[in-house]
């Protein structure tokens, strides 16, 4: 997906990913990552998510990565956050009190960047993503996140030939193909319902790398 896509999109307004309430998976399989709650968490593509609230409502100091400006913008005008505007190498973006919000190119990010990350959030940020690039967003990924990062990723599989994506089909075989050389990937949740009379299955995995 090209960046205007995103941006035009955002210009719309009709951004019908973002949730009006906190991700229920989110809330029902985060503790499975066995984490503190203290430690910092990556939340890419995370658009105006709620869940980034949740997530340092538990404690969690928050990095969340986003192309739009616009998005970010909401974020705070909506949830009524006072932020301190920053700039940096390659992002400009925002600091809150427990939170980092980057406005770019994901794929800028660096190591430096995610320094003290310990664990990464994605919703509807995978697939975001076109097939060629989720490869190159797993690679980036676990190039600049140390071995011990743990995720909760969320994705969908359905029949790609009969709707085209965003948000496209990640089934399981692909993300343990993308994921082959981990700790462990466990399948936590898994949920089979129509969507627009098409079937679709939405899973949850835990990956330990
Ligand atoms: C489907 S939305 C999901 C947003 C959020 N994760 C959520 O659950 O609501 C994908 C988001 O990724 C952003 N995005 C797409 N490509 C990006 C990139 N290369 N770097 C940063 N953000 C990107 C888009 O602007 C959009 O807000």
């Amino acid at each position: 997906m090209q960046a205007n896509f995103w941006h035009d999109m955002w210009a719309s307004g009709v951004v019908g990913f973002h949730q009006a309430e906190m991700n229920a998976f989110l809330t029902d399989y985060w503790q499975k990552l066995d984490l503190k709650g203290s430690e910092k968490v990556l939340v890419p593509l995370c658009g105006k998510s709620l869940d980034m609230l949740w997530l340092a409502k538990q404690g969690h100091r928050v990095l969340g990565v986003e192309l739009s400006q616009q998005a970010l913008d909401e974020f705070l005008t909506e949830n009524g956050v006072t932020a301190q505007p920053i700039q940096h190498a390659h992002y400009c973006g925002y600091e809150l009190e427990n939170m980092t919000l980057l406005c770019g190119d994901f794929f800028r990010l660096s190591a430096e960047d995610c320094q003290d990350v310990k664990a990464v959030y994605d919703r509807a940020a995978i697939v975001a993503l076109p097939p060629e690039m989720r490869a190159r967003y797993v690679t980036h990924l676990r190039s600049i996140l140390p071995k011990g990062t743990r995720y909760l990723m969320i994705t969908m599989a359905y029949d790609q030939s009969r709707v085209s994506g965003p948000p496209f089909s990640v089934p399981e075989a692909e993300v343990r193909q993308l994921f082959s050389d981990v700790e462990s990937i466990e399948k936590v949740h898994e949920v089979s319902f129509e969507h627009k009379g098409v079937p679709r299955t939405e899973m949850v995995f835990v990956i330990q790398t």
